[in-house]
């Protein structure tokens, strides 16, 4: 943990001086779903209580016997309990006077758009659907889903959550090699895809990875490919295997009942990075999801009947999942999603599709911030967005600097920010502002949502003081929490249970202030935040060392003032393997490959050796330090100093 450690420090100093305070305006807390800050006292009194009037928002087929069943580390909620997810997302808002209002709309790449009211989006869920059940997927059955970001997609898994059969995301970004690991994880049964992705105007071949990854994935038996790109895809159709997503629903009913699941059964598995190179299918089960996101997207996002709210997340990540499509349905609101990128056709394509849509609440990530910070002002500016009124920011710290220009620049010193922490494990949102509550500062995440305990330890498990950093860890279960990693419930309980016995460990570093407020300080584990997408330093190692040149290799996230954190290996080559600038480039080219672009280097240095101690640790800290051209560190516990000495030179070499 002494890497972590070190960035850690970084951020605490630099905050230091952070005393800034934004109270939410008279005219919002009016107006706001959380107005009164009993709401706090009264979930900390007795949480299940607080979590079972948010339950019943929800339709239930069946009655739960029991709010929780907490049998350290196993949770059950709302115990006994029938529902249906998508139910209670689609079926009744289009059978009462949301018929007709938009559910999905939906901002294409090419000039294209569609939207669907909530009536629509049954007809085509319960197509679907019935399309999936005609290929024999049944209740339990896993669902792969390897797509961009068109409207199939949330229908899709609505259809899948439908019928009880638990859907297995993987973000389009991600490599065969990727694909296939998770599949096979799975055991899918069905693989749904797109013949091709638009990205920039280019096209991205996702058939034809998938059909890479489909070598080696004895459990697939049908393929349904959404048409997209049309003749520009790469991928010809398997006979026998591979079928048209128009063709399967074109003569398929629109009606199908909802499948009435247990609370505690599967909805979803969604894979992420750990701290060894073999990611982990996070399981999320239905009732205590459902009500855990819609309950903090009512509260955190002050969400209206008539608002429009875009969640700018891929719904390959949990944010997508939680904030496009569950928590923002569940609650009939109307969800925006955005097939392509921030800066095509120019780099003011967010704010023209605000404008375009009249959104009202926006949530986007830090890295994407900090880019339109460099892109400048000119581009905001030069819309209108006076229908905004939220914003929010999720997926690693966000600096005070650019969330007080999200605040001058896109809020117009208008709209609260709330900065929310969470996992892919939490499933919710967990420490978090209240827009209409919470005095803000730029750069805390501020408070743990009603219910929710959290606090910071230090190593012997003591709480730390005001100021001081240590470990964050939750005491208390809570509803959207995950279940277990899929198919590995010991690891489930090392990783998370064990470190401190009785609490959560989330694995990032935090303070609390004198105010009691949470400033999350990054990763304490091997983990980096890559432009807000979690992966391991192992992952990047294994994909290194499976090329024929490497020996050895060691990987680091630096700071880096646009991705959060950058990519930066340390490569020891096979004996008489010359070490040129073409073999760099092929070792990122293959890093990328082997897990997807998102996790190719930045940089990447030779090394002879790398620094370890005498007993063979890999000395991070010092690689960072080269990285980051920064005066290193203590060397004295080197095994051979030089080595540092000769990686110090090539980076100053680079400069
Ligand atoms: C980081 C994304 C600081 C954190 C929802 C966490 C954050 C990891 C914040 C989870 C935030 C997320 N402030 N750090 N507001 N939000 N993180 O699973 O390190 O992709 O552990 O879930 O992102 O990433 P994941």
């Amino acid at each position: 943990m002494a890497d972590g450690a070190a960035v850690q420090q970084e951020r605490l100093d630099a905050l230091l001086d952070e005393r800034r305070t934004f109270p939410p305006s008279e005219e919002f807390r009016r107006q706001a779903n959380a107005a009164d800050h009993a709401i706090y006292q009264r979930a900390a009194a007795d949480p299940e209580a607080f979590w079972a009037d948010e339950a019943a928002r929800i339709d239930w087929f069946k009655p739960w016997d029991k709010v929780l069943e907490w049998n350290f580390p196993w949770a059950k909620w709302f115990v006994g309990g029938k529902l249906n997810v998508t139910y209670n997302c689609v079926d009744r808002h289009a059978a009462g006077p949301r018929r007709n209002k938009a559910a999905i709309i939906w901002e294409g790449e090419p000039g294209d758009s569609r939207v669907l009211t909530f009536g629509m989006l049954q007809r085509e869920v319960n197509r679907f659907a019935n399309a999936l059940k005609s290929l024999g997927v049944r209740k339990g059955d896993r669902v792969a889903v390897y797509m961009g970001m068109v409207p199939e997609l949330p229908i899709a898994l609505l259809a899948c959550a439908k019928i009880g059969a638990p859907h297995s995301v993987v973000f389009g970004g991600f490599s065969a090699e990727s694909l296939r690991e998770r599949i096979n994880d799975a055991q899918a049964k069905v693989l749904i895809t797109c013949d091709g992705a638009w990205r920039r105007g280019h096209v991205v071949h996702l058939k034809h990875n998938a059909d890479e990854a489909l070598h080696g994935t004895p459990s697939i038996e049908k393929v349904i490919v959404v048409h997209r790109v049309g003749e520009r895809a790469e991928a010809a159709m398997h006979e026998g295997r591979d079928l048209w997503w128009h063709h399967l629903v074109e003569h398929a009913s629109d009606k199908c009942e909802a499948e009435p699941m247990d609370a505690e059964d599967i909805l979803y598995l969604l894979y992420t990075s750990g701290t060894t190179g073999k990611p982990k299918g996070i399981v999320h089960t239905t009732g205590g999801y459902l009500v855990g996101t819609a309950a903090t997207h009512r509260y955190i996002f002050d969400v209206k009947e008539n608002d429009v709210y875009w969640c700018t997340a891929d719904i390959g990540w949990v944010t997508g999942h939680s904030y496009i499509v569950y928590g923002p349905l569940a609650n009939g609101t109307t969800s925006l999603m955005y097939e392509g990128s921030p800066d095509y056709p120019d780099r003011g394509r967010f704010w023209q599709i605000a404008h375009k849509y009249g959104v009202n609440i926006l949530y986007t990530a830090p890295t994407a911030i900090r880019t339109f910070m460099r892109w400048g002002t000119e581009w905001p500016a030069k819309y209108d967005l006076s229908s905004l009124r939220l914003l929010g920011t999720v997926g690693e710290p966000i600096n005070p600097e650019a969330w007080i220009w999200y605040n001058q620049h896109i809020g117009r010193e208008r709209c609260p920010i709330v900065d929310t922490w969470w996992q892919t494990e939490t499933g919710m949102c967990m420490i978090t502002p209240l827009p209409g509550l919470t005095a803000t500062k730029p750069g805390s995440a501020t408070r743990p949502f009603p219910g929710i305990d959290a606090e910071v330890l230090d190593e012997k498990g003591e709480r730390v003081g005001p100021g001081a950093g240590g470990y964050l860890v939750l005491n208390k279960p809570w509803p959207a929490m995950f279940r277990t990693i899929y198919g590995d419930p010991e690891r489930y309980v090392r990783q998370y249970w064990s470190r401190y016995p009785g609490r959560y460990f989330a694995g990032d570093g935090a303070k609390v202030d004198d105010d009691g407020y949470f400033w999350l300080l990054g990763r304490v584990d091997d983990v980096m935040n890559v432009s807000g997408h979690r992966i391991s330093t192992y992952e990047v190692e294994s994909a290194l060392v499976d090329h024929p040149s490497v020996a050895e290799a060691a990987v680091i996230g630096k700071t880096h003032d646009v991705k959060g954190q950058a990519i930066s290996a340390f490569v020891t080559l096979k004996e008489g393997t010359p070490a040129t600038d073409h073999l760099k480039e092929e070792l990122k080219q293959h890093v990328a490959h082997k897990i997807g672009a998102l996790a190719r280097p930045d940089d990447i240095f030779f090394s002879a050796e790398l620094p370890k101690t005498r007993s063979a640790k890999i000395m991070r800290r010092l690689l960072r330090d080269i990285a980051e051209g920064r005066v290193l560190g203590d060397t004295t516990t080197l095994a051979d100093p030089a080595v540092v000495a000769s990686l110090r030179q090539q980076y100053e070499a680079k400069e």
